[in-house]
């Protein structure tokens, strides 16, 4: 199994604070059953700090590495969208999910945003655009979530969210017609928001058998 939306990557934003937190989350995210990590910091217009983040990441795989664990961990992103991300993207100040086409995208949770007309442009520009945690945006009306799709997108949705009543309703909408790629920790510490998988090792793997047995098997992000 692999995780495509955490905050293990520490120091960098409200997710880990230091490596003794960050080699909780990764203790956990083995239990999960995870077995390939895409480190994904926050990161917006005014905090593009791709080349720190590069450099924190091979200081944190070599931490990892000398503690003896044994895991695929790669740095990806998430990006909070604003105008302009294209452009940075092609220059690499915004990061891509370990240098490939695919990147995770995050819109305003309050501010209605026509999502499938980003994820089209980006979609056009050659990249493989995931939007994280899409439960989270209540404007979205059922047939926007296809909109979506049909533009190109990726959907991520949080392990977590299912234990929200707010959201639990959108989830089975969601997986019941097909619409989700990615089931993801979303983590930023090791007690609150943990990594966490039981929703797929429980409900999924109990009611979308076969979606499961593709999560779990799932060797890289493409
Ligand atoms: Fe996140």
């Amino acid at each position: 199994m692999i995780d495509i939306h955490n905050h293990i990557l520490y120091g960098v934003d409200d997710g880990s604070k230091d490596l003794e937190m960050s080699l909780a989350m990764l203790k956990e995210e083995m239990d999960n059953g995870v077995s390939l990590i895409y480190l994904t910091p926050h990161q917006n217009k005014n905090t593009l700090t791709g080349t720190i983040l590069r450099d924190r990441y091979q200081s944190f795989l070599s931490e990892v590495k000398e503690k003896g664990i044994d895991m695929d961990i790669r740095l990806g992103a998430e990006i909070y969208y604003y105008p302009g991300l294209k452009q940075d993207l092609i220059s690499g100040k915004a990061l891509t999910m370990d240098d490939s086409k695919y990147v995770l995208v995050e819109f305003s949770t309050r501010t209605e945003t026509n999502i499938s007309e980003i994820i089209y442009e980006l979609s056009v520009a050659g990249y493989k655009p995931i939007v994280a945690h899409i439960e989270r945006y209540p404007y979205l009306k059922k047939a926007d979530y296809f909109d979506i799709k049909d533009a190109g997108a990726l959907i991520q949705i949080n392990a977590g969210s299912f234990s929200h009543f707010s959201m639990r309703g959108i989830i089975k909408y969601l997986l019941k017609n097909d619409l989700v790629d990615y089931v993801a920790s979303d983590a930023h510490d090791p007690i609150k928001r943990k990594v966490d998988f039981s929703f797929v090792h429980g409900y999924i793997k109990k009611k979308y058998p076969s979606f499961y047995t593709k999560l779990i098997e799932m060797k890289k992000i493409g």
